[in-house]
């Protein structure tokens, strides 16, 4: 069996002292749970940089647009912790909502900026909703390390401002997205496609790789976005949200590739709503 599941702060502070005063360095991989290989890999890299690794489980309902949404988003913590069995994580703190958010809490880290786009439209208060509770998962077990995929990586991007502008004193490491055979990114929520969708999810990777190339040759961005998009629909997804060229390093939208950038995608399949970026 892998680390302690903790709940209880002061249990988790008392671990983190002791490794802290033994000079050791602490990792951490923050998590909603319904752990896939993705997050493992997340787990696999902290381990290979930290003496001590804690993997976070909490599934934050400041970050979720839709009661229904939260409702639905899995919850699996025993098989969470099975699977973190072979890694040897020294603690798993899966903290309940009163801990996070006891009554009276009434603070917001709004990030300005990279959070303006994309996900940040489309999912008002998300990512206020993210970084407030990456700022106290942080504080919570003051890793030095910590761990996210670059699955989403406008979120990637909303921490590394919020550990900036803030001197929250962590080195945030973003790890490559894993995906299925068929190209799908790994996301908790895959578990949520009907077994009718699943075939069609990994179309959406397929497409952005198409679009990538044509980027590459020199195509029209807009053309280009629109022929996936069609070519979705007519795959089985409803709504394709955005296809987006945007810069690496700000989130700026570009029509040329003219600089560090990658291509960002969100589209509904069923009630599933599934995001992915690639370098260009
Ligand atoms: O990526 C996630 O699973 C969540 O957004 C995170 C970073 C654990 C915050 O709840």
């Amino acid at each position: 069996m892998s680390g302690d599941i903790l709940r209880d702060l002061s249990q988790l502070r008392s671990r983190t002292r002791a490794w802290r005063q033994a000079g050791e360095t602490l990792a951490v991989v923050p998590t909603m749970g319904a752990l896939h290989a993705g997050h493992l890999s997340l787990v696999a890299a902290a381990k290979q940089r930290a003496a001590r690794v804690i993997v976070t489980i909490f599934v934050n309902p400041k970050q979720f647009n839709s009661a229904e949404d939260l409702a639905n988003y899995p919850r699996t913590e025993e098989e969470d912790a099975r699977k973190l069995g072979p890694f040897n994580v020294d603690a798993i703190w899966v903290p309940d909502g009163d801990t996070v958010y006891p009554t009276g809490f009434a603070t917001t880290v709004s990030v300005a900026g990279v959070t303006e786009v994309m996900d940040g439209v489309h999912r008002p208060g998300h990512f206020a909703g993210v970084a407030t509770v990456v700022a106290k998962l942080l504080l919570q077990t003051s890793a030095e390390l910590a761990f996210f995929g670059e699955k989403d990586f406008q979120q990637l991007q909303v921490v590394r401002r919020m550990v900036a502008d803030l001197n929250i004193p962590v080195e945030v490491i973003g790890c490559p997205t894993v995906r299925e055979d068929d190209g799908l990114a790994m996301s908790s929520r895959n578990a949520l496609l009907s077994p009718k969708d699943r075939p069609v999810a990994g179309q959406l990777f397929a497409e952005m790789q198409t679009m990538a190339e044509g980027i590459r040759r020199g195509g029209p961005v807009p053309a280009l976005a629109a022929e996936a998009t069609s070519r979705l629909t007519a795959a089985g997804f409803e709504r394709v949200e955005y296809l987006d060229l945007r810069s690496t390093e700000d989130l700026a939208q570009l029509i040329a590739a003219d600089r560090p950038a990658r291509l960002f995608a969100a589209a509904h399949l069923g009630s599933v709503r599934l995001i992915d970026n690639i370098p260009v």
